[in-house]
């Protein structure tokens, strides 16, 4: 079954969604939600939090994706202490930063259709400003590898949340690790599972394949006949990835 609670951070409420109680911490992806994982939360547990400004989580002023990270890191203390973190595309950057700045949270890290670079297209950060529904349906067309419910339902929702969304994918543009991890000054010790569907145009296995050079503990998993939202296209390969992983790490 999976529960709904909040949390006070900074004397805003932060809504969690939580499954079987796991030390699994899932954040979302740009102008996304908690429930992005639900397939996660129902089959393998763990803490799915809505970022600020997000879901059910009350407005909070975030300038960088560090800000997300301090929100994430209060997050883990009040619930699970500490956790293998899930960060998918955005989630993917918060989650490297988390484990740069609170690296004692963290006990792996699983980089989900992420990188160390996010660019971000620039028609589609510059029509979200004068064409939103143009420049949502590129995200979509770049983001799924099938037109299935999933579909519609992430469109309603960017629609709706297309300020956050255009914040989120500006932060995106600016994150970038990738001279950090090439020079060594950028190293990542924790046990890393990657995770990219062979199909996404958003963040294309060549970033997945950068990580798996370049973070000695890892290892890549290829999806086939997935998109970016490999989460919700797969679930099942997915949750067999994870749940390998997961065993290793938590046993
Ligand atoms: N991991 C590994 N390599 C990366 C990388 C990452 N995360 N990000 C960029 N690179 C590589 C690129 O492949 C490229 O390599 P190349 O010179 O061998 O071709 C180089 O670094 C420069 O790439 P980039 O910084 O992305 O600049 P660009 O001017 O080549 O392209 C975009 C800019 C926006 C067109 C491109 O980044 C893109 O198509 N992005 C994906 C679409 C998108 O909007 N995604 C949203 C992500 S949230």
């Amino acid at each position: 079954m999976i529960e709904r609670f909040s949390v006070k951070i900074k004397g805003k409420s932060v809504s969690i969604l939580k499954g079987e109680d796991r030390k699994v911490f899932y954040i979302h992806s740009s102008g996304s939600d908690a429930k992005q994982w639900r397939y996660q939360l129902e089959k393998i547990g763990g803490y799915s939090i809505d970022l600020p400004n997000h879901g059910k989580s009350e407005g909070s002023e975030i300038t960088s994706i560090d800000d997300y990270a301090y929100y994430v890191n209060e997050a883990i203390k009040l619930t699970c202490k500490s956790a293998v973190i899930v960060g998918h595309s955005l989630g993917g950057a918060i989650a490297q930063k988390f484990y740069l700045n609170y690296p004692e949270r963290c006990l792996g890290l699983v980089l989900v259709g992420t990188g160390a670079r996010l660019r971000v297209l620039p028609e589609i950060l510059e029509n979200l400003k004068v064409s939103p529904e143009n420049a949502i349906d590129k995200i979509l067309e770049m983001g799924f590898y099938e037109k299935t419910g999933h579909y519609e339902e992430t469109k309603k929702k960017y629609l709706k949340n297309r300020d956050v969304l255009y914040l989120d994918l500006s932060l995106c543009d600016k994150f970038d690790l990738l001279d950090g991890y090439r020079d060594g000054r950028i190293t990542i010790d924790a046990p890393t599972l990657i995770i990219v569907g062979r199909e996404d145009k958003l963040t294309p296995v060549k970033y997945a394949e950068f990580f798996k050079n370049h973070i000695p503990n890892s290892e890549l998993i290829i999806i086939d006949d997935a998109g970016h939202m490999v989460m919700l296209e797969k679930p099942e390969e997915f949750n067999s990835a994870l749940s390998s992983f997961l065993t290793k790490i938590l046993s």
